[in-house]
């Protein structure tokens, strides 16, 4: 860190610290702290007022990305150059959306077009009558697939999707208790096309289908790679396998083929709709400055709460059944982009980089978790997500008990006070002050989704660029799965308790 990104830290460190309340004073607040992403017929409201951020915090920050060189860093990032030092890589997701280098734009209009084609064959019966796929793939491979096809494919599922990824045999087991072999199609998805539990169950799955009689197993398997060749070597047709940029991280991958299940649900239509609506906010992204940057404006906010405040976690309700994977995604794309301890010079980092990222929905949440966030001593920025327009057709009190909950719950983190009749008791005392964010869409379409999902990436890169880290490697995942391959190989020695569980388990 140089002395002037050092001096704009204890600066950002030294304001005094403005009870929410206080701010609020401020009539013209929420318009100040609040923005819109428009999407077509719709839109989304990010509503950041509930956070500490004033003009002061506001203003260092932004000197902040002055320093850290953000726009450069934005440029970098959607001109398709080397974001990603460590592995010599760009990080070209955003050009799957069309916003990016022209070439790698192109390359990818011509690889939606033949899964286009592709998922519309399936729909009109090139491979027989399909009623299931099982989706095997894990982390990136696997968490953008399966919240999309839960938020979107509810009440118009085209093909009964089943998103597998762990090795338990457990996970693919029950896919095919839920499946017809004679109906199911496998996809097989891997950025590298070599991740162990992902190959082990999509071997296990050709062994589902020739043991259920199925004529051509491989000929009923999709692959969704970058490295085709390697499907090819593994016995896949070519024409069965949907290509996708090495350029595309696999957090960053729901965008490009590894989204072939969700448009083989919703239809193509709805998938084209969601990358839309991903546009939207790359364009937003790309053609803002400052703190009107809505995904910037939240990296400010985390960056407070993280480093200035103590913050060790962030939680993220949705008040939306369709929303329930969300927090796991979220878990992946932060966690493992900025869960970093060096600087992209390998310097080690000069404050906390990402916080845990953990949430559920609401209301569920409010009866399990909520006490700690309102009571508990740790200070845990919330976002709350919701959408205006229902996702079901029940009677319309389902939903507006839903959004009275969720909007009473920011006020109440906020306000704070004593439930008791004298107002004196501490066991029913609220400190209130707690921030959080409203994120309320229009509506929770597929174009939503994406915008959705879209602001997240940009807020994880904001955020990275503004500690100085390389937010598109995972290095940290590769130590536990070499020891993995050391202990089948046998012959390595480990630590007394590691050799201790491997006896009592009769695998040492
Ligand atoms: O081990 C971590 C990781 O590399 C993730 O970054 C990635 O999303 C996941 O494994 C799956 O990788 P692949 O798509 O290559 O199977």
């Amino acid at each position: 860190m140089n002395d002037a990104v050092k001096a704009i830290w204890s600066k950002l460190a030294g304001h005094e610290r403005r009870p929410l309340k206080q701010l609020f004073e401020d009539a013209g607040r929420v318009e100040k702290l609040t923005g819109r992403i428009e999407l077509g017929d719709g839109g989304i409201r990010f509503d950041w007022s509930k956070t500490h951020l004033t003009d002061e915090l506001i203003a260092d920050f932004e000197a902040l990305a002055e320093a850290m060189n953000f726009a450069g860093m934005r440029a970098k990032l959607l001109s398709g150059e080397v974001v990603n030092p460590t592995e010599g890589r760009a990080a070209e997701h955003t050009a799957q959306r069309g916003v990016g280098k022209e070439a790698s734009v192109e390359e990818a209009v011509a690889l939606h077009q033949r899964m286009r084609l592709l998922v519309e064959a399936i729909h009109e019966g090139a491979l027989g009558e399909v009623k299931h796929l099982i989706h095997v793939g894990i982390g990136g491979s696997a968490l953008g697939p399966a919240l999309a096809i839960d938020a979107l494919a509810r009440d118009l599922a085209l093909v009964d999707v089943h998103v597998v990824s762990n090795i338990d045999g457990c996970a693919i087991e029950a896919a095919f208790k839920a499946c017809d072999p004679a109906t199911t199609l496998v996809a097989v998805a891997s950025k590298t096309f070599t991740t162990i539990e992902t190959m082990t169950n999509a071997q296990s799955s050709l062994a589902w289908l020739e043991a259920s009689g199925v004529a051509d197993p491989m000929g009923r398997v999709i692959a969704l790679t970058a490295y085709p060749e390697k499907a090819v070597e593994w016995g896949v047709d070519e024409t069965r396998i949907l290509p996708f940029n090495e350029g595309v991280g696999g957090r960053y991958s729901l965008w490009s083929s590894i989204g072939f299940p969700v448009a083989l649900a919703v239809g193509w239509n709805e998938f084209a709709a969601m990358l839309e609506g991903a546009a939207a906010v790359d364009r937003h992204f790309r053609d803002t400055d400052g703190a009107a940057n809505l995904p910037l404006r939240a990296a400010f906010a985390d960056l407070y709460y993280a480093r200035i405040r103590g913050c060790q976690t962030r939680a993220c309700f949705a008040y939306d059944e369709r929303l329930g994977l969300l927090p796991d995604y979220l878990q992946q794309l932060e966690m493992e982009s900025n869960g970093k301890g060096v600087t992209v010079d390998g310097m080690p980092v000069s404050g906390p980089t990402a916080p845990i990222t953990w949430g559920g929905v609401g209301t569920d949440a409010q009866h399990a978790v909520f006490q700690l966030l309102h009571q508990g001593t740790n200070l845990v920025p919330v976002d709350f997500i919701a959408s205006i327009a229902p996702g079901d057709a029940l009677d319309p009190a389902h939903h507006s008990i839903l959004l009275t909950n969720c909007f009473a719950q920011g006020a109440a983190l906020m306000a704070g006070g004593n439930m008791s009749s004298d107002g004196k008791d501490p066991a029913r005392g609220f400190p209130g002050d707690r921030p959080s964010a409203t994120i309320l869409c229009d509506d929770l379409d597929a174009a939503a989704l994406g915008a959705l999902i879209a602001f997240h990436e940009h807020r994880t890169f904001a955020n990275a660029v503004l500690m100085g880290i390389n937010p598109f490697d995972q290095f940290g995942v590769e130590l536990g799965k070499k020891m993995a391959k050391d202990i089948e190989a046998g012959g390595v020695e480990f630590d007394a308790s590691t050799a201790a569980l491997l006896k009592a388990a009769g695998l040492g």
